[in-house]
């Protein structure tokens, strides 16, 4: 026999357990269905979000369903904005909801937030910090998980009411999974565009070398077509020289000054078809003095319209290089371009006066011949410095530069055996240096 008032009292025991049981029940159903009526919402928001931004957005309209009153979306400051890594190793917050600018900064700056986002897999994916403030308030961090990486956070600050509950975590907790997937798919599909607009843009300037090319081969055909009536005209002044040289003094000084001009012009059309013309690499004894020698003269007027002065310092014993001429020519035409661009670019020019580049060439060892065009032109930024022998890397005014200049040494250096180092500092000049190989004799 049971005594009754053990009967009473497990009655009184089951009675309870039952109605707590309904209770629990009834609150799991509520918290199930408040957890769809969020994840419905979501997951319709996500689906036509585009961007990062649009993902946070949708997050931060979730959290703010949920009753939360302070919250930021944070993307880990590791990860790129666009191509570019991001330049500050502050958490970039795509989106917030009750904070101003100054509230986010602190949140940014809080050492646990940082130290959390810096190493987040060291943290569970999701912890809760206590809060100095608002007001007692807890701070909760989820992990923004990308399959490789995480990606951010979300920062969640919670009143101690909702705080105790722990579904309200949960529920948190699977938003910043939601959305964690929504944001790498994100993230992606902004690199792509970026990639894809680099890809256009690359394109769009692989035609303009093409272009210059095609300018290159025109003043090639351009000069075949002007030497010959050339050849004609001198011929016949000379002739008309001989015939009436005799008997007209005036008549015989202006032949003499149509056939010296003559004699330029076709010296110019001979030093463009030089440059001009494609050759086929050949190797050869160079004396670089000459090859400097003849880019000298031909950027004469160029050095001039700059009002720069040029010097030379080329050892006399130097010994040939094994190069080929045109290609040696095409290094000190693209260097010295770029020395002069230097110097009339230079906005300190009017406090620098006159430009200088000097031009030195010596023997380092019996194998090895280094020569250094230095100028003090505007010189180049230290950010940039490691840029600028990649092709089509250029800071000239849109249309002036197509960066292709020290690509192109550059290649013609190594594919001679030596190599090719530039040092510079923004408004103090630049020195680039290269070794090219002794010929045997
Ligand atoms: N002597 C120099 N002084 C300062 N900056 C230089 C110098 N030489 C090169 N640079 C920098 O490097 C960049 C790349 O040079 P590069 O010769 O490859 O291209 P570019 O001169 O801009 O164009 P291009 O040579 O095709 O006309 C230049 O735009 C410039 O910023
Ligand atoms: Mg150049």
């Amino acid at each position: 026999m049971i005594p009754s008032v053990k009967v009473a009292a497990l009655r009184y025991a089951i009675e309870k357990r039952v109605g707590t049981a309904a209770q629990d029940a009834e609150i799991a159903t509520r918290g199930d269905q408040r957890r769809q009526e969020i994840h419905g919402a979501l997951s319709e928001a996500l689906v036509v979000a585009l961007g990062p931004e649009d993902v946070a957005r949708a997050a931060i309209e979730a959290v703010e369903r949920m009753g939360a009153p302070w919250t930021a979306f944070l993307l880990g400051s590791g990860i790129p904005e666009g191509s570019a890594p991001t330049q500050s190793n502050r958490p970039r917050v795509l989106a917030s909801s009750g904070m101003d600018e100054q509230a986010l900064q602190a949140l940014g700056d809080r050492p646990d937030v940082r130290e959390w986002l810096a190493n987040p897999a060291g943290h569970s994916p999701y912890s809760v910090v206590p809060a100095d403030k608002p007001h007692g308030a807890v701070l909760g961090l989820f992990r923004l998980r990308g399959r490789a990486d995480d990606l951010g956070c979300l920062a969640v600050a919670a009143l101690p009411s909702a705080a105790r509950d722990e579904s309200f975590w949960d529920l948190l907790a699977a938003v910043a999974n939601w959305s964690g997937v929504a944001l790498e798919r994100a993230l992606l599909h902004r690199r792509l565009e970026m990639a894809f607009a680099e890809a256009r843009n690359t394109q769009r300037r692989l035609l303009q070398a093409e272009k210059q090319s095609a300018i290159g081969r025109l003043a090639a055909g351009l000069a075949h077509e002007i030497g010959t009536p050339l050849n004609v005209i001198s011929g016949r002044a000379e002739m008309l020289l001989e015939e009436i040289g005799g008997t007209s003094q005036r008549s015989a000084q202006s032949l003499r000054s149509i056939i010296t001009q003559i004699e330029r012009i076709t010296g110019l059309v001979g030093q463009l078809l030089d440059f001009a013309r494609e050759h086929a690499p050949a190797r050869g004894q160079v004396p670089l003095a000459d090859v400097i020698g003849a880019v000298l003269e031909l950027l004469e007027r160029a050095f001039a319209k700059a009002g720069v002065e040029v010097s030379t310092s080329i050892a006399s014993d130097l010994p040939k290089v094994r190069a080929d001429k045109n290609q040696m020519q095409q290094v000190f035409i693209n260097l010295l371009m770029n020395s002069i661009d230097a110097i009339v670019l230079d906005p300190e020019r009017a406090t620098k006066g006159r430009g200088h580049i000097v031009v030195s060439a010596k023997a380092v060892s019996r194998e090895l011949v280094k020569v250094r065009v230095e100028d003090d032109g505007h010189g180049i930024e230290a950010a940039n410095l490691n840029k600028v022998f990649d092709p089509f890397f250029s800071t000239k005014p849109v249309g002036t530069g197509t960066g292709l200049g020290l690509a192109v040494v550059y290649g013609i250096v190594a594919e001679h055996g030596g190599t090719i180092d530039i040092q510079s500092r923004w408004t103090q000049g630049t020195t680039v240096t290269f070794t090219l190989p002794v010929s045997p004799d």
